[in-house]
């Protein structure tokens, strides 16, 4: 493989400005995340303010997580939310059928969520419940969570200890509704979600985003159906829906830490697949949606791999290595180049359940090297993102992939990975490259490039490991962590910055 592949950079080429919801996170009542993942309730040994870690608070605020969706996934379907309100010890206990049938004791609730989310700085987003609710509930739902004026649900609000509304934004009409959340099809979910969103209203200042549910990996004819039932039947209902949300999970190869070099090539190339999902259902939703009103949201994402020996398979716990790094950073360099249409992006999921940035163990947390993807990319949100070229060859045509592409629709060739991929944005005159070395063995120098700009210098910092599988455990929690930055100077014009064989890289420096 040749040394030196190159990224060319057209600062002045923009592509839109990089939503920071593209940043966004998961967490669903499922396995481990929540209890004890987020909630140990006041009365534990495990440091907590008012029942939410401490520890979990600290390792998250650096990243500025701009947006949190809860309470699932296939839980929220099944979801209640008057379950999770009022004094705790006289909220239902209830059974979570989606996974293992584990005991649900409502502990942690909209108060508590709301609760969380303003501790680490980020927005809530909430999934509703169609599949076994009503319209109503819904609507009183967001009703009691955004009035602030005189009414039954925003007294009952205040009595429960919240005088000042949540002014929750995003709200979900449902879950993978072609599936755990009510198996419908596509015109039928059509005609709930505009019949739910009708009694979904704005309250003063928060106006509401309405995130209706998309398909499955590369299911066209979902996005199709969908978008042509919301435009045609009876009268142009278009406007009822902010955003799509899509879901795509790049599965996994061998286990989440023991793969081979083929096995690594085969992930990371399902991972990059990402760009032809989101170029196939931008496609169709264009072509009902000209102007662009409804944006694009990959509202869960990441690699699934068999759950980790000694766990329970319904908790979907898994370990997370330098391997997952790189799915996440390729993931948000296709994100960042569909600016344009990707508002938000929310990976699954936070704690302890699949492609989790943090694993908890008693009063342990570890950061996985997932979470240091989060914190290296840090720079592009709110950033213009600009044209950025990837000239570097082909590492893996995805020969390894050909089930997972029979069962995705997808064609081999979407599965090329390149040997070098990334992405550009610029903010107040600083130009800021990520960039993963896909490769398991070969390292390279990375040329970039610029095109109608000049950038002396910079700053690199990595990502990198000295092993394939490196992870993040409670005894090595620092394995896998950022590099300090560097100084390079450009000679020529162009930067030459080396990279480790798999690993991740962010330049930075004033045009
Ligand atoms: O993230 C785990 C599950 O995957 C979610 O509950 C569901 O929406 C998806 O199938």
């Amino acid at each position: 493989m040749n040394a030196v592949q190159r990224l060319t950079i057209l600062p002045n080429e923009p592509i839109a400005p990089i939503s920071p919801y593209l940043y966004g996170q998961f967490a669903e009542h499922l396995g481990e995340l929540v209890y004890p993942g987020i909630w140990v309730g006041p009365d534990s040994a495990i440091p907590n303010t008012n029942g939410i870690r401490n520890d979990v608070v600290e390792a998250l605020k650096p990243i500025h997580l701009p947006v949190l969706r809860w309470p699932g996934g296939c839980f929220a379907d099944g979801y209640h939310w008057r379950d999770g309100i009022g004094p705790s010890t006289q909220r239902p206990m209830r059974i979570n059928y989606w996974w293992g049938m584990a005991p649900e004791p409502n502990h942690f609730g909209t108060h508590e969520f709301i609760a969380f989310c303003r501790a680490i700085g980020t927005e809530p987003y909430f999934t509703g419940n169609v599949g076994s609710g009503t319209p109503k509930e819904l609507s009183e739902w967001v009703e009691y969570c955004n009035f602030d004026g005189n009414s039954n649900l925003a007294e009952e609000r205040r009595a429960n200890g919240a005088d000042k509304p949540f002014g929750v934004k995003f709200w979900a009409v449902g879950n993978e509704s072609w599936g755990c959340g009510g198996s419908m099809d596509p015109e039928y979910y059509a005609s709930l979600f505009s019949q739910f969103r009708t009694f979904m209203f704005d309250y003063a200042d928060t106006k509401m985003h309405a995130i209706a549910c998309g398909a499955p990996d590369c299911n066209w004819e979902w996005t199709r159906r969908f978008m042509d039932a919301l435009k045609h039947r009876f009268w142009n209902r278009q406007h009822m829906a902010q955003s799509l949300a899509a879901h795509y999970y790049c599965g996994t190869a061998g286990t989440a830490t023991e793969y081979t070099e083929a096995q690594w090539l085969e992930l990371l190339s399902k991972a990059a697949a990402i760009e032809g999902i989101v170029t196939g259902h931008r496609q169709i939703m264009d072509g009902y949606d000209p102007e662009r009103k409804i944006s694009l949201i990959i509202d869960e994402w990441g690699a699934w791999h068999p759950v980790e020996a000694g766990k329970p398979n319904s908790g979907l716990y898994q370990q997370n290595t330098i391997r997952d790094a790189c799915v996440a950073a390729l993931s948000f360099d296709v994100f960042n180049n569909h600016a344009d249409k990707i508002f938000m992006a929310n990976m699954a999921q936070l704690i302890n359940v699949l492609q989790a940035l943090l694993l908890v163990q008693e009063d342990r947390c570890v950061k996985t090297p997932t979470y240091h993807v989060w914190d290296l990319y840090q720079p592009h949100k709110g950033a213009t993102a600009v044209r950025c070229i990837a000239e570097s060859e082909t590492v893996s045509d995805g020969g390894a992939a050909k089930e997972f592409c029979q069962r995705m629709y997808l064609d081999k060739s979407s599965f090329a990975l390149r040997a070098v991929q990334g992405s550009a944005s610029v903010k107040d005159g600083r130009l800021c490259v990520t960039a993963c070395n896909t490769h398991p063995t070969q390292p390279v120098e990375l040329e970039i490039e610029l095109f109608g700009a000049h950038m002396p210098q910079a700053e690199v910092v990595r990502l990198a490991a000295d092993d394939i599988h490196a992870h993040n455990t409670f005894d090595q929690p620092d394995r896998v962590t950022l590099s300090a930055p560097e100084q390079v100077e450009a000679k020529g014009g162009r930067l030459r910055v080396s990279m480790p064989a798999g690993s991740i890289v962010r330049v930075q420096g004033a045009l």
